[in-house]
């Protein structure tokens, strides 16, 4: 039996016609596999490659290079806390503290004992500007504080979980730089 069904192999298929490299449709279409499965198995990769036509050596060596991809069964929400640099000088380390208390993890990797939550440490995810910053599932949430950790956590916690918008990122609060006025002279 496939491990991926008939519809996502189908739209697997679909992909290369969208690159101008077959081989670029490596990331959307592991992806689409791991939003079936909730992890990449050894079956869906191998089942990828031959939907691809590529080599299956590749597409396992594409999925354990980014870390955005799963080898493991990972929780339902997965936060991806950046702790980079302009990160850590906002107070990420506070923040880290605080979410892992909140969903009950000790350290990068781990997954919370009810399967709900994963929680992975990375690196710049190019929102600088609104650090501290992670992403959850799909979305980016800036300018992170104790309060707004707890609203994420508490709302997917709550019984009407499925109804959370996951689509784009959060828009950020802050108003944007304005350039300094031209100095006269
Ligand atoms: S350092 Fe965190 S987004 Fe760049």
């Amino acid at each position: 039996m496939s491990a991926l069904s008939a519809h996502v192999l189908d739209e697997i298929k679909a992909l290369p016609a969208r690159y101008p490299q077959p081989r670029s449709a490596v990331m959307p279409a592991l992806d689409l596999a791991q939003e079936e499965l909730g992890h990449l198995t050894s079956e869906a990769m191998t089942e990828v490659a031959g939907a691809l036509q590529l080599d299956p050596g590749y597409v396992q060596g594409v999925a354990t290079f980014y870390t955005l991809f799963h080898l493991e069964p990972v929780g339902q929400h997965r936060f991806y806390m950046c702790t980079n640099l302009s990160c850590t000088l906002r107070g990420a380390e506070d923040i880290v503290e605080h979410l892992r208390g909140a969903i009950g993890v000790k350290a990068p990797g781990e997954v919370s004992g009810d399967g709900l939550f994963s929680y992975e440490e990375v690196e710049c995810m190019g929102a600088c500007e609104y650090a501290p910053m992670l992403r959850l599932d799909h979305r980016y949430h800036y300018d992170l504080t104790r309060e707004k950790i707890d609203h994420l956590v508490a709302e997917r916690r709550s019984p009407r979980a499925d109804a959370v918008s996951e689509s784009g990122p959060e828009k950020p609060k802050r108003a944007p730089r304005r350039r300094a006025p031209k100095q006269d002279g």
